[in-house]
């Protein structure tokens, strides 16, 4: 149900809590999973005297670290990450991901590779035998939508433009003004090979596709907290 669910990603928001330490400079995810620990982050830092420093993967993230107290950087060079934790649509046994599901994709790409340490928060629901089942995310410059729709429609994808939560006759737009295009594979047989096909196709600025960024993932099955490692 609904609550087993949300009780789920509490745990693993949870659980996520504990891999952070005194100095730490953390990544902030995105999502229903990312958020509750965003919260209790910020209560650690309140109440806790907890001294951390993070970025966000999204407005909504960065709104909500504000909030909650949680110090926030912006982006440099030569700025890293010690942790990020993020939320997944879908986990494979090897720890590959697809996300993009609440069109933060891009950002997430961005602060996972300037990580040393991703760790994936999901619920029991995320875990899959072979990628995706789930819609994959593109991010996808406007002006190329029609050639990046015909590309993905030759792979086999069936691409579907993202429309607006709210107003359902606009576009969803990235927090980068971007637009975002859901592709339905299926079944993924080989991620690598299809992250290499779309990343050369132009227009699309980022892909859903995960692959080697994460380094552990606690994975919440009712009361149950396990840690994966791929
Ligand atoms: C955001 O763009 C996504 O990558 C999220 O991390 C993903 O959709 C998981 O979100 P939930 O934790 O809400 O399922």
């Amino acid at each position: 149900s609904a609550s087993d669910l949300a009780a789920e990603k509490l745990l693993a928001a949870t659980t996520a809590v504990g891999w952070v330490r005194d100095g730490m400079r953390v990544g902030l995810g995105t999502g229903s999973t990312a958020a509750p620990f965003i919260t209790l982050l910020g209560q650690r830092v309140r109440e806790g005297g907890l001294r951390i420093e993070a970025t966000a993967t999204s407005r909504a993230s960065e709104e909500l670290a504000r909030q909650v107290g949680i110090p926030l950087l912006e982006p440099r060079r030569g700025l890293r990450f010690d942790l990020t934790v993020d939320g997944a649509d879908e986990l494979d046994a090897q720890l590959r991901l697809i996300k993009g599901g609440g069109g933060a994709l891009l950002r997430e790409k961005i602060i996972a590779t300037a990580s040393d340490y991703l760790l994936i928060v999901a619920d029991s629901t995320k875990a899959v035998g072979q990628l995706g089942r789930f819609p994959l995310p593109l991010e996808v410059v406007p002006f190329a939508l029609p050639w990046v729709i015909d590309a993905v429609a030759n792979l086999g994808g069936a691409p579907v433009l993202r429309m607006n939560k709210q107003n359902p006759l606009e576009p969803a737009q990235s927090d980068q003004g971007n637009l975002l295009v859901d592709c339905h594979f299926q079944q993924i047989s080989d991620p690598d090979s299809l992250a290499a096909q779309l990343i050369v196709i132009p227009g699309i600025v980022e892909h859903g596709l995960f692959l080697g960024l994460a380094r552990a993932a606690v994975v919440a099955q009712g009361g149950q907290a396990q840690v994966w490692r791929p």
